[in-house]
């Protein structure tokens, strides 16, 4: 059984192919950037439709199949930007129809999470899922991935890109806000927000532009502040839910997730409690089409199939909303 998926959610046209014993044959993608400024919706449709059909043809080739020889077609169906989100939607629908192959939408957030799970064996974990639009802390309970906490504003990465932003670089802002914190020493007290099992950001980023302003600190030291305190942040509520839950494990997901510095604090906070941390590769973490086409597998083996006409996209839908049947 072999599944193409297709991620749009946002920023990454991406497309991945994979077998049901989890080989990924193939994973590209093109991803709209900007010099400055942040992401314009309408600009990254027009991105998307520029690349939609040089990507599959280049996933296809890498994985050396044809369109026919591929069983499923599953594409990432919620959440996310609606003007993207339609733009996978339509090239899976067309697809699916065209060459009679099942269709299968999928939850983005849940994509994150179960790549997670198959590239890096852990079982049954507490997921720190750090990404531009998302933040929550999830773990499996029930028959559902609950959100034991999430952001109460924006979400990491956005907050981030608007740092960045403010400081005149571009998207994405959180690999250069990375490299300028290495350069930084002096720890500046900024807010730190945690409400119960939630944080939130948008004061942070207040504080952060009058701290800008102000002139009277260094863009290095305020990178490394910032790290400083947002990732404590995160892992101050991940810890408390592995210890609700009595989990043993903490599994990062999510683009900020490939920061070096949240790694490193998220395997020290890890050992410290004799727990065991599981980081993905890159190409894992970010928005990409191999987990869309792999949670399309494990949801194919379930049984779920989405018809044409209930394939409309639900840029709202919550991780919590979906109902897991397949663990
Ligand atoms: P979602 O729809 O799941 O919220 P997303 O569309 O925001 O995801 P991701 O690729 O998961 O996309 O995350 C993007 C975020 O990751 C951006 O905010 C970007 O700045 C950040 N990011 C990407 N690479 C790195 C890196 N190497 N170091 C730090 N941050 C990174
Ligand atoms: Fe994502």
């Amino acid at each position: 059984m072999i599944c193409l998926g297709i991620e749009s959610t946002a920023h990454t046209f991406g497309i991945g192919i994979i077998t049901e014993e989890g080989n990924v044959l193939a994973n590209e993608k093109d991803t709209y950037t900007t010099k400055e400024g942040g992401i314009v919706p309408i600009k990254a449709v027009e991105h998307h439709m520029n690349c939609y059909e040089k990507v599959i043809k280049k996933s296809l080739e890498k994985a050396g199949l044809t369109i026919k020889e591929i069983d499923i077609i599953a594409f990432s169906q919620s959440p996310g930007l609606g003007h993207t989100l339609r733009i996978g939607a339509m090239a899976a629908r067309s697809l699916a129809a065209h060459y009679s192959k099942p269709l299968i939408g999928v939850n983005h957030c849940i994509a994150h999470l179960e790549i997670g799970n198959m590239t890096t064996e852990c079982r049954n974990p507490v997921l720190l899922y750090a990404s531009g639009a998302n933040t929550q802390i999830i773990a499996y309970e029930a028959g559902r991935y609950r959100i034991f906490g999430e952001t109460l504003d924006i979400g990491i990465g956005n907050f981030l890109d608007s740092f960045a932003r403010e400081l005149g670089l571009g998207f994405p802002g959180g690999p250069k806000i990375y490299e300028l914190a290495n350069k930084g020493k002096n720890y500046i007290k900024l807010p730190y927000t945690v409400k119960g099992m939630d944080v939130s950001f948008g004061g942070i980023l207040t504080n952060l532009k009058q701290k800008l302003k102000s002139g009277q600190y260094s863009e290095e030291d305020l990178c490394f502040s910032v790290q400083e305190t947002v990732f404590a942040m995160l892992l101050e509520v991940a810890e408390r839910a592995m210890a609700h839950c009595d989990k043993k494990e903490l599994l990062l997901g999510g683009g900020v997730a490939c920061n070096k510095r949240l790694q490193q604090m998220a395997k020290e906070m890890c050992s410290q409690r004799e727990a065991e941390c599981f980081i993905p590769k890159n190409e894992f973490l970010v928005d990409n089409g191999a987990m869309i086409a792999w949670l399309g597998i494990i949801e194919h083996k379930a049984g779920n199939r989405t018809k044409i006409e209930e394939s409309i996209i639900k840029p709202y839908e919550r991780t919590d909303e979906v109902e897991v049947n397949w663990r």
